[in-house]
């Protein structure tokens, strides 16, 4: 079974990748936070970076794209092949945030099941115009929740799906209204997995994957899934999914490594100390509850206003701390 990490936006950009890449391992693929089509066809700067082959080698990329216009999503599944060569583009259907969902984008695509029908028509129609006579488009994969007001909305979103030619559906299983809390539904995520696997379209849960047991609950439950992604709980513990696959947990040293590296690399991007501490604090942020017994060092690296008192406050903490729960 495979391990995606999955797209973060501000969370997860390739400096981050590609540190997790290179330190920890144990992710088949990485996805890029979403980017907005847009009627010039253009990426802006920090998209195109994040984007480009040249800064991910070494990992298996998947651009994750965000629309509400069929259009657009055909043109921007050619650009991704045809200038930057990616052979399989991932549609976000599950951003449950206000502004994106205001404009019937992400989860904002699965509130009218009607429309919804008439995107996948219309992307049929446009692919075929979009795409010259014997030139190759990417794998079309989705990733979606399981409705927007309730859970209950799932099996129309599935037979949508089901009649359009997907490759593999990567399921959130909480609806639009729940954001990123509250129960998973496995119940209906179990009846998508039936259908799914048995019309051949490959299935990848995500949610709430923190440990190996929360793995293992999963990898037992749905044998056939192609694989699982991790978000919140790869940023807890950077070696996760390189302990799923049987190799070792994290270190102190080694943890401190790779946050050395990622603040490291922040430095050389961004020239603003205030925005780089930002940056490193949210990551920090994340990876809280991975570590104990030190809530004094986690106050002072949050109150550090210089990249240098971070960086030594952060190597009190990550030192001083117990790694537990990972
Ligand atoms: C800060 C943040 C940013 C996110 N940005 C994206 C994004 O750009 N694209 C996307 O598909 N999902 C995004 N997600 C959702 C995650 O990919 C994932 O589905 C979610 O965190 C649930 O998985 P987890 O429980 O393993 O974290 C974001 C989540 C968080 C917390």
């Amino acid at each position: 079974m495979e391990i995606y990490f999955a797209p973060m936006e501000g969370m997860t950009p390739s400096l981050l990748r590609n540190m997790h890449s290179s330190y920890f391992g144990g992710c088949d693929k990485y996805f890029t936070p979403f980017i907005s089509t847009n009627e010039n066809y253009l990426l802006n700067h920090k998209e195109q970076r994040d984007v480009a082959p040249e800064n991910n080698s070494g990992v298996c990329l998947v651009p994750q794209i965000i629309s509400n216009s069929a259009h657009q999503t055909a043109e921007y599944l050619y650009l991704m092949y045809e200038k930057y060569g990616y052979r399989e583009v991932n549609i976000n259907m599950g951003c449950p945030s206000g502004c994106v969902v205001s404009k019937g984008k992400g989860s904002g695509m699965l509130r009218d099941p009607g429309k919804l029908e008439d995107f996948f028509m219309e992307l049929e129609k446009e692919i075929r115009a979009v795409r010259p006579e014997g030139t190759f488009l990417p794998d079309v994969s989705i990733k979606t929740r399981i409705g927007f007001s309730s859970e209950d909305e799932y099996r129309k979103i599935m037979e949508i799906f089901l009649a359009h030619p997907v490759r593999q559906i990567i399921i959130h299983p909480r609806s639009r209204t729940q954001m990123y809390q509250g129960q998973v539904h496995l119940k209906e995520f179990g009846e998508m997995y039936e259908a799914f696997t048995n019309a051949g379209i490959g299935v990848v849960y995500n949610g709430d994957i923190r440990t190996l047991e929360d793995y293992e609950k999963i990898a037992e439950a749905f044998p056939k899934l192609d694989g699982v992604m991790i978000g919140r709980g790869l940023l807890r513990n950077p070696s996760l999914a390189r302990y799923i696959k049987g190799g070792k947990q994290a270190d102190n040293e080694e943890y401190l490594t790779y946050m050395e590296a990622i603040l490291d690399g922040y430095c050389e991007r961004i020239p603003s100390e205030k925005n780089v501490l930002a940056k490193v604090k949210d990551l920090i942020s994340f990876a809280k509850d991975a570590f104990s017994g030190y809530d004094k060092g986690f106050r002072d690296m949050c109150k550090a206003d210089s990249v240098e008192s971070f960086r030594v406050c952060m190597r009190q903490y990550i030192r001083n701390s117990e790694l537990n729960g990972l």
